[in-house]
């Protein structure tokens, strides 16, 4: 029998994996950790353990965020490119979690589909983290809730609106708005909209609003993402007009509440769904929002792989 972790190792794959009150205590554990890194002081529970990175699409952010992590926490990352694994060769899924998590203490993966992930965490004996797929990108929505709590407080009765694409970055805030309880207005065009079965679990708190200007009224946080994710580059033109008038620009803002913050999980394109004017001008958290990935998962490796935790 692998013994190192039993059937009740937790994973990751979705905001849902993480009951309300644990994930606001990841959320303050984060700020935490940020003022601690902050301080300069040395902490470091995850010694001798190896995070296992996988990434079959590209990345920046959840690539250095995870690995700085991993070093800050006092243990090591292993980038694992499906172009240089036997993975990327068809090794299975299943045959590929057994081997590598009786190596190492815990394992993210970036890839396409949902099932993917959930797969090799069946057959993982080590803690499995979504670092997105097409259905979802769990890891940036605690950064970015991480951000809206440092900057405003609670995010619990707060009017935040998704504007753009029914996306794995949408249907991941409306996971949040679900755990976080916060109403949620989806601004997109028809035809882009969300997965209705995740919408449907937070039904009393999203709606689909078609009018993007309706939609930021009164908005306390407005968030967008590209308007074609990786997979789709070979749709770029037929969104690029179905989205012209989803961009989140100044007129868009103004509608807004006059606190509101503007979030984009980036990378971006200026003069596409975000105009220069907004993500570089005083509303914009998108720094603090891309340093907190780093924070956020420290909270989230040390919530998952140390055994002095658990
Ligand atoms: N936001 C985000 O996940 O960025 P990367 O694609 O650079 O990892
Ligand atoms: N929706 C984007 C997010 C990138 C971080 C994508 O999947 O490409």
């Amino acid at each position: 029998m692998d013994s190192k972790h039993n059937s009740s190792t937790k994973h990751f794959l979705s905001l849902l994996d993480l009951h309300p009150d644990a994930l606001r205590n990841l959320l303050a554990r984060a700020i935490e950790l940020k003022k601690s890194r902050n301080s300069g002081e040395i902490y470091e529970p995850l010694k001798n353990c190896t995070l296992g990175m996988i990434f079959e699409k590209a990345s920046t952010r959840t690539r250095v965020s995870f690995e700085a992590g991993m070093t800050q926490l006092g243990g090591h990352a292993i980038f694992l490119s499906s172009r240089d694994t036997q993975l990327g060769r068809g090794e299975p899924i299943e045959d590929s979690a057994r081997v590598l998590s009786r190596m190492v203490d815990g394992v993210i993966i970036r890839t396409f589909e949902q099932e993917t992930v959930e797969l090799f965490a069946r057959y993982s004996q080590v803690p499995v983290i979504n670092a997105l797929t097409d259905l979802y990108h769990p890891c940036q929505l605690l950064a970015d809730m991480q951000t809206y709590f440092e900057h405003r407080g609670d995010i619990a009765g707060r009017k935040v609106v998704w504007v753009g694409d029914g996306n794995n970055m949408c249907h991941s805030y409306v996971n949040a708005a679900r755990q976080l309880d916060f109403q949620l207005d989806i601004a997109c065009p028809e035809g882009y909209d969300p997965d209705p079965g995740i919408l449907q679990g937070a039904a009393d708190r999203c709606r689909i609003v078609r009018d993007p200007l309706e939609a930021a009224e009164s908005a306390d946080l407005v968030a967008t993402d590209v308007w074609a994710s990786m997979g789709q580059e070979g749709e770029q033109s037929e969104r690029t007009r179905a989205f012209k008038n989803y961009q989140v620009d100044d007129a868009l803002m103004e509608r807004t509440g006059s606190d509101a913050l503007f979030m984009h999980c980036l990378p971006a394109h200026r003069g596409e769904e975000v105009s220069a004017s907004v993500i570089d001008g005083p509303r914009s958290v998108v720094w603090d929002e891309a340093e907190n990935r780093l924070h956020a998962q420290k909270a989230l490796l040390e919530l998952l792989m140390s055994h002095k935790q658990a």
